[in-house]
Order: C-alpha cells, then sequence, then structure tokens
C-alpha cells in the first residue's frame, strides 16, 4: 500500500489502538461490592469499535441521506460513501468487480441464507461441509440440498484425507463446498485454497465462511482464473470492529443472477408495471429496502484502518498473545483447552480459546469470570453443537439424553467449554486477569454461591441487586 509506514511503527499504531477502544475504561460491578475495569474476551462474538471508527460514524451523521436517486448533496453523498464501501470490501477480500460481485447484508448469517436461496442448485445437488461448522454454514444449505459433512480429526481439525474421498464420492452432484476459514470454537484456520483447489479440480465452487477469519487474516479470493480462487465469501462487520449491522457476501456474479431475488421491493427493479417486473443488476436487485449506510461507512473505516497497520502486525501481534494465553492456561492445574495448543507456527490456529476446568460446569466458571474478575467471556457449545461434540468426546447415548432434556426445557447438563477470544486490541494484562482468576477458580477459592437457572444453563449469584442491569444503563435520551 503506497505511503504506508514501515513495520515498527505500524506495530506502535497497533498498540495505541487499545487507548482508542470505545469503553476500555467502563468498570462493572463485582460480586464484592468493588468495581472493576471490564476485560473483554468474547471478540469472537462480536468486537467492540474503536474512536477513529466512531468519529467516522459521526461524522457520517451530519450528511446522513439515502442513497441512490436522491439528488441533494446529502443524498449523492451518502450514495457515494456506500459505493465507496463497497469497493473498501472489494479491496478486502480481493474480489475483482469485473467477475464478483459485493452484496450488502446484515451479517454472515444472512449472507450464507441469501446464498443458499439464490444460489443455482440441482434438484439432486449435494452441499459439501464440514462437522466444525457454525450453525450459520450448516443449517441454510440442509433447505436446499443434500448436505453431507467432511470428518475431523479427535484435535478438532479438518480432515483433508475424508474431504478428498467425499469429493470423489459424490462427483457428479456436488454444488458447493461451504467450508469455514476459521473455527469459531477451536480457532483452526482451515487451508481455504488448498480446498478451493481440490474442489475446482472436482467440478464444484468453494465458500468460505469467513466469519472468524476476516477479522484476523487476510481474506485473498485470488483471480477467477486461478485454480485457488475462493468463489464466495461471507463476514460480518460487527466481529472486526464496526458493530453497526453489516455483512457481505461476495461472490461470482453470473452465479448470483441465475435466479429471482431473494427479497423483492424498492431498490430491486428497473421496470415495474401492474403484470410484470425487470429486476435490477446485481448487487441492487439483492439490496432490497434501504440499507445501513451506516454500518457501511463503520465497516469502510475499519478495513482503512487495517490495511494501514497492515496484516503482518497484526499476526504478529495476536500470534504472541495466543501463545502466551495457551502457554499460561497450561500451566493452570485442572484447566484443558481444545485443539492445538502448542508448536512451533500458530499459523493455523486463531486466539479463538476453548477450554475447561477439571470438576467445573464451563457456565459455573465463566460466571464466576463475570461476576469476581470482570472478565467476558462466552461458554456452551458456540453455535457448533455437532462440533463440540466431537471435540468433547461425548458418546451418542449421553448426547441423546441431553436432547431429550434440553427439549422438555432442562438445560443443566449441556455438555460445552468456555471460549476466550482475543481481539487486536487485547494485551498480556488482559490475558493475566483471565488466567488469575481461573487460578482461583481451579483452587476453589471463588468466594461466590451461584445458583443455576434450569430452562437456561447460566449460574448467577444468590441474591444479589448491584448486577441489575437497569440501574447502569438507560434507554432514555437526554432530553432537548
Ligand atoms: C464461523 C462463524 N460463522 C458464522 C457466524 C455467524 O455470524 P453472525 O452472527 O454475524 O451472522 C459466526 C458467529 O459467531 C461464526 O463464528
Amino acid at each position: 500500500m503506497a505511503n504506508r509506514p514501515g513495520r515498527e511503527e505500524r506495530m506502535a499504531m497497533l498498540m495505541r489502538l487499545r487507548s482508542e477502544l470505545v469503553g476500555l475504561d467502563v468498570e462493572v460491578p463485582l460480586l464484592d461490592g468493588s468495581r472493576r475495569r471490564y476485560v473483554n474476551l468474547d471478540n469472537a462474538s462480536s468486537t467492540p469499535t474503536f474512536r477513529p471508527v466512531q468519529e467516522k460514524v459521526n461524522e457520517f451523521l451530519e450528511y446522513y441521506s439515502n442513497v441512490h436517486r436522491g439528488t441533494g448533496f446529502k443524498s449523492q453523498i451518502a450514495s457515494w460513501v456506500f459505493e465507496e464501501a463497497r469497493h473498501a470490501v472489494a479491496r478486502f477480500v480481493g474480489a475483482d468487480l469485473k467477475h464478483e460481485t459485493v452484496i450488502f447484508t446484515k451479517n454472515t448469517t444472512e449472507s450464507i441464507n441469501k446464498m443458499a436461496r439464490i444460489y443455482p442448485f440441482r434438484a439432486d445437488g449435494v452441499v459439501l461441509t464440514t462437522v466444525m461448522e457454525h450453525h450459520s454454514n450448516e443449517l441454510p444449505w440442509r433447505r436446499r440440498a443434500e448436505v453431507v459433512h467432511v470428518d475431523v480429526g479427535s484435535d478438532g481439525s479438518l480432515d483433508i484425507d475424508d474431504y478428498a474421498r467425499k469429493l470423489v464420492q459424490h462427483r457428479g452432484r456436488l454444488d458447493l463446498v461451504a467450508v469455514t476459514g476459521a473455527s469459531n470454537v477451536s480457532g483452526w484456520v482451515n487451508p481455504v485454497h488448498r480446498l478451493a483447489r481440490m474442489a475446482h479440480e472436482a467440478g464444484t465452487r468453494i465458500l468460505v465462511d469467513a466469519a472468524q477469519l476476516g477479522p484476523h487474516r487476510p481474506i485473498e479470493m485470488k483471480p477467477h482464473t486461478d485454480p485457488e480462487h475462493l468463489d464466495f465469501v461471507a463476514f460480518s462487520a460487527h466481529k472486526m470492529y464496526a458493530p453497526f449491522g453489516v455483512g457481505a457476501l461476495v461472490g461470482d456474479h453470473d452465479a448470483l443472477l441465475a435466479v429471482e431475488p431473494e427479497t423483492v421491493g424498492g431498490g430491486t427493479v428497473d421496470i415495474v408495471t401492474l403484470d410484470s417486473v425487470y429486476w435490477r443488476d446485481l448487487p441492487d436487485r439483492e439490496e432490497a429496502g434501504t440499507p445501513d449506510i451506516v454500518g457501511c461507512v463503520a465497516l469502510a473505516a475499519v478495513i482503512r484502518l487495517i490495511e494501514q497497520i497492515g496484516w503482518d502486525v497484526i499476526i504478529e501481534h495476536e500470534e504472541r498473545l495466543t501463545r502466551y494465553a495457551l502457554d499460561r492456561l497450561s500451566r493452570i492445574p485442572g484447566v484443558s483447552v481444545y485443539g492445538r495448543v502448542a508448536g512451533e507456527s500458530l499459523d493455523d490456529r486463531l486466539g479463538v480459546i476453548a477450554f475447561n476446568v477439571e470438576g467445573h460446569d464451563h457456565a459455573l466458571v465463566a460466571a464466576i469470570l463475570s461476576y469476581e474478575g470482570a472478565v467476558g467471556v462466552r461458554n456452551g457449545c458456540f453455535c457448533a453443537h455437532p462440533y463440540m461434540l466431537c471435540l468433547l468426546k461425548v458418546p451418542e447415548d449421553e448426547a441423546a439424553r441431553v436432547r431429550d432434556e434440553i427439549i422438555s426445557r432442562d438445560r443443566s447438563h449441556i455438555p460445552g467449554a468456555v471460549r476466550a477470544s482475543i481481539g487486536i486490541y487485547n494485551d498480556e494484562s488482559d490475558v493475566d486477569t483471565l488466567c488469575d482468576c481461573l487460578e482461583k477458580i481451579s483452587r476453589r477459592e471463588y468466594v461466590g454461591t451461584y445458583e443455576m437457572c434450569k430452562e437456561t444453563g447460566a449460574y448467577v449469584p444468590r441474591g444479589e441487586d448491584c448486577f441489575l442491569f437497569e440501574r447502569h444503563f438507560s434507554l432514555d435520551p437526554r432530553l432537548p
């Protein structure tokens, strides 16, 4: 990129970014009555934003207006900004707008559902996906095709031999390979270009769910003539520091034009008569109604921020922090981490770390981290039930028993794990806060008495009202 500062300066920029995090210094109540700075290690779920992005959003709000056919100056600015954001997304994933289209959606889930609805599946088509998928890259396909799953190994990594076997087995009926770029549970990074090459050799296309990959690694769709080209990519802005409600589906223009638009209405048409309609070209025909222009501004701002900082320093920082976290976790008695925990290189792993503490329910650990450590994590199965059951090696009869319990509204025995996930602004002190608290948990030195709610499976401290949220946040605006 032209005029980009050198590596050291960019690393310094990344370090300064922490102090620009919106909400970095927010203190939250703890069980002992004190308050403590919140440590967010739930980035795989959603990320906070940075002040420069917030400032861009505020600046744009002064010009806010609807896009497309407005003739006022503000509307023309909004239309220009919206299309610039589209170009920023194309650049971000390496798409060629001569062959690919960028469709703005709400999030990855909507992108994949849209793809499932408008992609030209054959009546007996097969979607080859994997056991490690988030439900959002699994359930939409079931509505349109036979879904076949590639296995994972005992460490949770993708079984490439099984992938190769299934490509052969279903050759001729394969309509699509749909695979995650990185797991939201174990952090495994899949070799998407190798998978793409193999998919193309088998005569099919590939979609990469880049919800987790996008914030941590460059996405390179590569030229459409390249055998390693990614045909479709879906991601969410809220997982990459732009939590304002947009996502994107990027992919082969002609393939997405094959059927009628998914949602119809304003913005999708060239001509409407009382008994006919002529659809616009992509992307307009797939962006019915008024888009999330503010969200697009935020996404474009983040993309520019990432481009300035550069993936080399982002990856270096996150790998260092992931290694640090894995190392500290490995020394806590009773803590076991799922997926890859050590090795020369962390190329094939993100800082998405799922673990359990022996003798403690994952939901209890997550509650204590919150109420006694001010650490935000997530627990459960992370919308990846089949994968989680594999990682935890839950026998089928036990899984069936728990399923029956859940259906009868008892979630008290749900298998699962705790997940800590890092973002570019986290540092060693955040990992230390997590691990210090986990050490106390492992020594059973936590102070609260927690009760589980059977219906939700969550633990809450008994009789505490400092956690009544209306005391901390009100939706009433300041009155003029
Ligand atoms: C791998 C993966 N795919 C898809 C999704 C769904 O993303 P969204 O909720 O933004 O639609 C997630 C969310 O956690 C995810 O981790």
